[in-house]
Order: C-alpha cells, then structure tokens, then sequence
C-alpha cells in the first residue's frame, strides 16, 4: 500500500509545501500504523515553513497533531488493537516526569517526521487514546495545543477554583486555556486584537476581555479587572513582546507561563525584577509528556470540553491552511481534514 505525505521542501530561505507518495514500510514489534484522520496546524508549523527558527526541516512530514484509526500493530504490541483511535504524542519519548534534552530528537513534525500523511507509523508508546465522544478532527487539536494549556496551568500551576487566569490572544493555546481553566471553576482575562473574537470567548466562558489593539495598556485593564491584585496565572503566549506587560499584571505569588513566540524570538528589553518584588514563579513550558496527555483526555471527556475548531481544510489543500493560520484571522484552531482516508 502506498500513501500520500507532505513534506517541507527548501527553497531559498524557507519551504514550500510538497505532496508526494511513499510505500508502506514493515512494522517493527512495538510500532502501530495509523490511519491519519484529521491533522491540526500550530503557530510552531508556521515557524518551521517559514524558516524563523533556522531549522533544517527539509524533507520532513509537517505537524505534530494528528489523531486517526489504528490498522496494523507490531507482533509484541498489546495495548493497542486494530481499530483504537489514537492522536500522536508531541514527544514520542517524554512518557512522564521531568523534561530531559534527549526529547528534543523525538518531537513529531520538527526532528522526525509528523502527522501530516495518509499514513503514520509510531511506536506503541507513543500514541493516546482519544476521547470517545470526540471526532478525528475534534481529536486532531489535542496534542500540542491543548496538552501545553493544560500542562501550563493545571499540572506546572496548580490550578485552583476560583483562581484567576489570563489568556494572550484567541489562538489554539489560548482558547484551549480558556476551556480548561472555565471547566475549574476559575475567573478568565482574555485579550485579543479583535472586538468579535472576544464576544466569541465570552460566549465559552471569559470572564473579562481587553481588546489589545486598541488598549495597549492591556496591562492596567488587566489589574482594574482584578481589583488590582492581578491574575494567578498568565498563559504567555506572546514572548518577548508581551513579558513585560504580564509581569505588570500578574499576582503577588502567581505564575507566568512562557509558552510562546508570538513576538518573535528576541530578549526582553525589560527588568526582570518585578518577577522577584512580587515572588512570582516564570515556567519554561515545551508541551508535555504523555501521561499528563492521557489525564488531560480524562478530564476533558468529564466536562465534556469540544475544542473549538475554526475552519477545516482538504488533505489536498493543505498548504491553504498553512496560509489562513498565518493570516491570524482564526479563533481556536485549524484542521486539516482525511476523512476519505479508511478511518471510520
Ligand atoms: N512552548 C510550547 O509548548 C508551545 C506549544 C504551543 C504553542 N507555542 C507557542 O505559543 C504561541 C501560540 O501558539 P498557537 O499555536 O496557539 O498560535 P495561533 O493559534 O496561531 O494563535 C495566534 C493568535 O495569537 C494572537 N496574537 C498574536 N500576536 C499577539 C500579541 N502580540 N499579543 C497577544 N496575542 C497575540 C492572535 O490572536 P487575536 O487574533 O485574538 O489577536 C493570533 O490570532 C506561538 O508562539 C507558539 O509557537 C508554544
């Protein structure tokens, strides 16, 4: 059997998106092979086609979120069986614990090769099964997104009910964050650059919304709609550009956690002391292993939690997704859809 596959091809100084076919190869004993479903796209896809990391993807299979129907299984696999529906992990290797560099070789649609193909071969342990009342597409938008809101400010955080939270735009991350801290019971601050987008997140659950844009001292609203105490946790997707502005508003004893690069990959040109004067704990974030993936599943089945999906897009045309997430004018996510593709 052969199947289809994008890869990153090189030209000049980025890629360009190219679809070709490859033979199916043997299985080894603890590898599964899965019917690709539906892919979801991150902001980090972007920054691989477009070259703004420097890394050399050149040859390689896009996206690290897909979810799909299992097909084949290794001759030693047994907690899988033909018919599971399973989305990837991030990390293949990360199953638990403590981040260790030796990750990094290991992460799906960057060192080694994602999602986006008919067909994905993993290794047994690299794969969770997915809620059961969510749909490939629904499911696809589960391994990086939501397990970083989730591994940011329930596992790294601490999460409490009534906690307050605040979300920087209305992208995968923030939107999942949105869900996942509404569901416990916590306050949530929404920015974003776009007056309808924040009615959209206070239809799922926002407690306050700032238009960015046209409030640039999002900050000082940020502290008015807290009293002035500011919130418990900050999702920082924004970077550089953003720290400073979250360190102004986040809580005496709160967390930030640096999650993104919206801003680019610059150094913050602000003092870091305000994180000292007000004892505030800054967490590096890289996504999350695969037990807290699998308990992240638990909890969202319980509350019945849809991830927000904005628009969906062909296997075939893949490449136009690439281009409406990079337009920004999406709320939540972008999939990928491969639905013809024997998963049912
Ligand atoms: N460390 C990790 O594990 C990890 C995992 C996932 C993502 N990330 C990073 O987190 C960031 C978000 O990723 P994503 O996939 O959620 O992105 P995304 O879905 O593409 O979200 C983009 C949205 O971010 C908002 N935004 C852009 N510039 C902003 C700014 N200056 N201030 C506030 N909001 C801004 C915009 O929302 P509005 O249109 O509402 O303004 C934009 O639509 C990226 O930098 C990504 O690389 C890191």
């Amino acid at each position: 059997m052969a199947g289809r596959f994008w890869t990153y091809q090189k030209a000049s100084e980025k890629y360009i998106l190219k679809l070709a076919t490859r033979p199916s190869t043997r299985l080894s004993d603890h590898q599964v092979r899965i019917a690709i479903g539906a892919v979801s796209l991150n902001y980090r896809d972007l920054i691989a086609l477009k070259n703004k990391a420097g890394r050399n993807v050149d040859g390689r299979v896009p996206a690290s979120d897909g979810a799909g129907r299992i097909v084949e299984v290794g001759s030693a696999v047994k907690q899988w069986k033909v018919g599971d529906r399973v989305a990837g992990c991030f990390f293949q290797s990360w199953q638990s614990g403590r981040f260790e560099m030796r990750h990094h070789k290991q992460d799906l649609g960057g060192t080694i090769d994602g999602m986006l193909a008919d067909e994905v071969v993993l290794d047994e342990n690299g794969v969770v099964a997915i809620p059961a009342s969510m749909t490939y597409h629904q499911a696809s938008t589960l391994p990086c997104a939501a397990l970083t809101a989730w591994y940011s400010i329930i596992v790294r955080g601490g999460l409490a009910s009534g906690q307050t939270v605040l979300v920087l735009g209305t992208g995968g991350v923030s939107i999942f964050a949105l869900q996942i801290a509404h569901a416990y019971g916590a306050k949530v601050v929404v920015t974003s650059s776009s007056d309808s987008k924040l009615i959209r997140a206070q239809r799922i659950g926002a407690t306050h919304t700032i238009n960015y844009r046209s409030n640039p001292d999002w900050d000082k609203a940020v502290l008015k709609a807290t009293d002035q105490l500011g919130v418990d946790h900050v999702v920082e997707t924004g970077g550089p550009g953003t720290l400073e502005k979250s360190m102004n508003c986040v809580a005496a004893g709160g967390q930030i956690a640096q999650i993104g690069v919206l801003t680019g990959f610059g150094a913050p040109t602000c003092s870091l002391f305000p994180l000292v004067a007000r004892n505030v704990r800054l967490d590096g974030i890289y996504v999350g292993p695969r037990d807290a993936f699998v308990a992240m599943n638990r909890f969202l089945e319980q509350k019945k939690i849809q991830p927000v999906i904005d628009r969906v897009f062909s296997f075939e045309d893949a490449p136009s997704a690439f281009e409406y997430l990079e337009s920004g004018q999406h709320f939540g996510k972008v999939v990928i859809s491969n639905e013809g593709n024997n998963v049912s």
